[in-house]
């Protein structure tokens, strides 16, 4: 198709503003966090440091970190009428979909958190302890587990894990988590950031923000697309076979989830990371299947198409091997991303200007209005 003259389909390469959180490099494939390159945060780091440099712009010290650990123990619990609810949605219900309608419903409970400005720090930290809870409560009734405690002595990650399995994760598994999470975290002006952000520019509150955040990263060109890897391992069944699979859907312009990017001309450096985890937690429980298989689509997909991994092709492997279900995996990007989008929330409520841009009429214009019983179809 040919574009009208001065429109960038997709705003690709439109700068729309000035942010300090988050920069990628897409050509040398780093990127950075509040000028911490997340090689070094995914090495020594955790998901509640990394939440707190979103936020304040710096690292904390040991007894900050260790204090905004205390508070998401402390805001995980959901008001008890809005967990009801939640377990009353219908069974089958995307979690995604019920991600959404409950962060929209939380704000029904915490009127000061939505005042733009003001609020906005409690109501980042206070959704960020409660999507875990939110995505457990409606986990643990469809498949029949005990109502959620809050556990203030675990993690995010660990609590995450408890939330959806009903078990501790060992320590590989909660730093497998961990690492996940973090890189997560934020990717400057993704889609569902910009979605937040286009909300926030109006003055509308965080959660108003967040919710259309949530909506945006369910689709399957964004956080949706690990799910679908998987599936595409599923039908793949052996190695053996991924050459012919994944050709074949090439030959037919379908896209191989999990490859490409937007912003990256080389591989995307959470890839990196998360293949390596792939490997580990595959090692620890004797299951190579996942990486061995994600090895050889990543050999086909890149002499066939030159495409390199996102972070999504080797996420869901690892939440697999905890035996997490497949739709679970975009609302786990989802509380991990709350803190990225929530901070691009803060920094628009600092620098504000709404959002607006502008589309190149290409419709008609001088049509004449025909009352409604003269028109023929
Ligand atoms: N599989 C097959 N072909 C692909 C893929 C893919 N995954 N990605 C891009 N291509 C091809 C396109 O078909 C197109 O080819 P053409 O020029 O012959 O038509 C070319 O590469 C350019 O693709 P665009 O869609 O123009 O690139 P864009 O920058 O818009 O796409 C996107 C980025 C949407 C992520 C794309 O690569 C894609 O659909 N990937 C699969 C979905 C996915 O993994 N999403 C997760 C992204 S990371 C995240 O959101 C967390």
């Amino acid at each position: 198709m040919v574009e009208p003259a001065g429109v960038q389909r997709g705003l690709e390469d439109v700068v729309a503003l000035e942010s300090r959180i988050c920069f990628i490099d897409g050509r040398q494939g780093r990127l950075i966090y509040q000028g911490y390159d997340i090689r070094d945060l995914a090495e020594h780091s955790t998901f509640e440091e990394v939440a707190y440099l979103l936020w304040y712009g710096r690292l904390p010290t040991a007894s900050q970190v260790a204090d905004l650990r205390q508070r998401f123990g402390q805001l995980r619990a959901l008001p008890p009428t809005l967990a009801e609810q939640i377990r009353s949605m219908p069974l089958t219900s995307s979690p995604m979909d019920v991600l959404r309608t409950a962060v929209s419903a939380l704000a029904l409970y915490e009127p000061e958190e939505t005042k733009p400005g003001s609020g906005s720090i409690g109501g980042a930290q206070r959704l960020t302890a409660a999507l875990p809870t939110i995505i457990g409560t409606f986990h643990r009734q469809r498949v029949g587990l005990p109502p959620l405690t809050d556990r203030p002595e675990l993690s995010q990650a660990a609590y995450l894990v408890y939330a959806l399995l009903d078990r501790d994760p060992t320590d590989l598994e909660a730093r497998a988590i961990d690492v996940a999470l973090l890189l997560h975290a934020d990717h400057e002006l993704n889609a569902s950031t910009f979605a937040a952000r286009v909300t926030a520019s109006t003055l509308s509150d965080l959660y108003s923000a967040v919710t259309s955040a949530v909506g945006t990263l369910k689709g399957p060109l964004h956080g949706g697309a690990n799910e679908r890897v998987m599936e595409l391992l599923d039908e793949i069944g052996t190695p053996e076979l991924a050459e012919s699979v994944v050709r074949d859907k090439l030959s037919k312009h379908e896209r191989i989830m999990g490859f490409g990017h937007r912003v990256y001309k080389v591989e995307d450096p959470r890839a990196t990371i998360l293949r390596e985890w792939s490997r580990k937690l595959g090692e620890a429980k004797g299951n190579m299947r996942y990486y061995e298989l994600l090895r050889k689509v990543e050999e086909v997909v890149h002499r066939e198409k030159g495409l390199y991994p996102n972070v999504d092709l080797y996420s869901g492997s690892i939440y697999s091997l905890l035996g997490i279900p497949h739709d679970l995996f975009t609302p786990i990007f989802a509380s991990s991303r709350v803190a990225g989008w929530t901070a691009h929330v803060l920094e628009e409520y600092q620098d504000l200007r709404l959002i607006r841009p502008t589309a190149k009429y290409v419709g008609a214009t001088d049509l004449r209005y025909e009352p409604v019983a003269e028109r023929t179809g």
